[in-house]
């Protein structure tokens, strides 16, 4: 029934521009194996990443937005593994790389900042000695001259000023916007193809938050890198992004460009967020938080993993898992609603429900 689904989205996207992503996630499944089961924390990410793009990833606390980052990377806790799909790296399967690949792609190609730079630089050694290691390690700049001068040089590029005495200084000497100035520094060190900003500013103050994002999008601008912005905040990163996709319990509920997920909202999780947040349509409204909790990963409903919480939840919902629909260029949505919508339009919605629920019920007897 759907026009397409992931993969086939992708596809469409990458005939256009004939140029193989830098990143290609497809179907993307990974679990944590705990003594209560197995946390599906991620369930079918699939989304292509082009040199040069910013892609956001968005969606509420727990719906997999980190672990999609950290799979990739494979970074994952030890009760954490890849359980199905591919990550591809210019067309090569991350997922077979040995080790030692895998620490040179980490190195080399892809670098991560997270939310709290305090859980990525040492304490004990100053910012200079950090930044001087990492670059002698992953670049060309092998002896402390070298690297010295090229750290002052990435110090300079974030925005840090007098860089030659903070390379002298202790990360706790630095406040939190300058830390994560830092951060930056340290991810673009080994100029990566793919860079991974895993709430970049939740921690900072708004103001700050806008200037960080800022230098990111210059620096985007100047070295041409692939970026991946994963944020709950959608209000905040939509400027800096060519494509968003909206996370639900694990899965893909929405993606299309910025526009898209603000103008024309085509998933009711989608639709909740935006009325949740202030944006440009609602500034007259009352804010109205998304009610209900968070679906349990151990346990991830049949159909879609929205329908616990959605008001306009229809039977069909709580039964079959919503496929991913084409709603315009380059705009996907899962949900029934939409479906419904079109064959309402050709008037034969409530046939196909009950003939789908009438399947399931002679199925089940
Ligand atoms: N080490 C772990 N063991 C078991 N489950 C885990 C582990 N790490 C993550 N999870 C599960 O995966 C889910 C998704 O976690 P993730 O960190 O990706 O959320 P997130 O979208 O990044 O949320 P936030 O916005 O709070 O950072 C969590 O709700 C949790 O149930
Ligand atoms: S598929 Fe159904 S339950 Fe899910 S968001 Fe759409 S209308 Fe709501
Ligand atoms: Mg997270």
């Amino acid at each position: 029934m759907a026009e397409t689904n992931a993969n086939t989205a992708a596809g469409v996207s990458a005939a256009e521009t004939k140029e193989i992503p830098v990143l290609s996630v497809q179907d993307l499944h990974t679990s944590f194996f705990t003594d209560n089961g197995e946390v599906k924390a991620v369930n079918g990410i699939s989304f292509d990443l082009y040199k040069g793009k910013v892609l956001g990833v968005v969606g509420e606390s727990g719906s997999g937005k980190s672990v999609t980052a950290y799979s990739i990377m494979q970074i994952l806790a030890e009760t954490g593994r890849v359980v199905e799909g591919k990550i591809l790296y210019k067309g090569q399967d991350l997922l077979k790389y040995s080790k030692r690949q895998m620490e040179a792609f980490r190195g080399d190609k892809c670098s991560i900042i997270f939310q709290d730079p305090m859980t990525s630089l040492n304490p004990v050694f100053t910012i200079g000695y950090q930044l001087n290691e990492a670059l002698k390690l992953h670049t060309k700049y092998k002896t402390n001259k070298e690297a010295s001068a090229r750290s002052i040089e990435l110090l300079k590029m974030v925005g840090v000023n007098e860089p030659e005495r903070r390379m002298k200084q202790y990360p706790h000497e630095f406040s939190g916007g300058m830390r994560q100035r830092v951060m930056i520094a340290m991810a673009l060190a080994c100029e990566p193809d793919i860079l991974i900003a895993d709430e970049p500013t939740t921690a900072l103050d708004v103001t700050i938050q806008a200037q960080i994002l800022e230098l990111m999008k210059d620096l985007q601008k100047q070295l041409g890198m692939a970026i991946i912005l994963v944020t709950h905040d959608l209000g905040v990163i939509a400027s800096m992004c060519d494509e968003i996709i909206v996370m639900y319990g694990g899965s893909v509920c929405e993606r299309g460009t910025a526009d898209d997920i603000f103008y024309r909202p085509a998933h009711e999780y989608t639709k909740g967020l935006l009325r949740s947040i202030p944006n440009i349509n609602n500034m007259k409204e009352k804010l109205v938080p998304i009610s209900g909790s968070p679906i349990n990963l151990l346990n991830i409903p049949r159909g879609c993993a929205f329908c616990t919480r959605c008001e306009n939840a229809m039977k069909i919902c709580l039964e079959e898992k919503p496929q991913e629909e084409l709603i315009g260029d380059g705009h996907y949505a899962s949900c029934w609603m939409n479906v419904r919508k079109k064959l309402e339009a050709e008037g034969a919605f409530e046939k196909t429900a009950s003939s789908t629920s009438q399947k399931r019920e002679e199925a089940a007897e």
